[in-house]
């Protein structure tokens, strides 16, 4: 297979058919940009199970998504994207960043749900950026903008209910999109405890990626939970 793109936790493989890809998840755990890394064993897997569900579960509702079908227990075979570089961050609830930058205690609730964007650029580390900062740089139009916006907070609706029934609060996460069939805007990338917040809905117990980036321990523990609770 020929490989398109690694990235920091999955593999980018042209697919047999065109205007396909193979996506392959990997065991590799990054935070900061890439400065904390780490082999986590069946990471790869666990986001895969977890992120199928999801897809498949937005799917059914009505949301355009790049899956085509799944493949193995670490790959799944995509639909070609012109991905658009912006990534759109949900929040429910404080935590992380805006907890930093506005000067909220986490956990603090929010009177409205908070949509935001960032370039995608490794090197510039990912900046905040607004809809008229994006169209001027031509990234992507208002319409598209507006679309993104739209798409991401009904999938924080099916998703807060899909959680909430696994006992899990949907703090936050983040989504990217892309471009197929000469335009039409779909969901990309993953959803998993990797690109979101989730909290034990009784406890508030982190079970993703904070874990890691916070060096709390128990990583996998809490990715195994979230998948078994999103099965049972
Ligand atoms: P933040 O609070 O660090 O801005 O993160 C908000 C949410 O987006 C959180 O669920 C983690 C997720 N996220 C990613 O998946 N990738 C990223 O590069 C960043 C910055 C955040």
């Amino acid at each position: 297979m020929k490989m398109l793109y690694e990235g920091k936790s999955k593999i980018v493989y042209e697919g047999e058919e065109p205007n396909t890809c193979i996506i392959k998840y990997k065991d590799t755990a990054t935070a900061g940009n890439g400065v904390k890394k780490e082999d986590l064993p069946e990471k790869g897997k666990l986001n895969a199970a977890i992120s199928n569900i999801i897809f498949e579960y937005l799917m059914k509702n009505g949301v355009k998504t790049h899956l085509i079908k799944v493949l193995d227990e670490t790959s799944v075979l995509v639909k070609k994207a012109d991905i658009v570089m912006v990534e759109v961050i949900v929040r429910n609830v404080a935590a992380g960043s805006f907890s930093k930058k506005y000067g909220v205690p986490e956990g603090t609730a929010l009177k409205n749900t908070v949509v935001e964007f960032s370039l995608k650029s490794d090197e510039l580390g990912d900046p905040m950026i607004n809809d008229s900062q994006i169209t001027a740089l031509g990234v992507a139009t208002q319409e598209e903008l507006d679309l993104l916006k739209s798409m991401s907070l009904r999938v924080d609706e099916l998703m807060t209910e899909l959680f909430a029934k696994a006992g899990i609060r949907l703090i936050d996460f983040k989504l990217e999109f892309g471009r197929v069939d000469g335009g039409e805007i779909v969901l990309c990338d993953e959803i998993s405890p990797d690109s979101c917040r989730l909290w034990d809905a009784k406890t508030n117990e982190k079970m993703d990626k904070d874990r890691f980036r916070r060096d709390m321990g128990g990583v996998m523990e809490g990715y195994k939970d979230v998948l078994a609770r999103l099965t049972k």
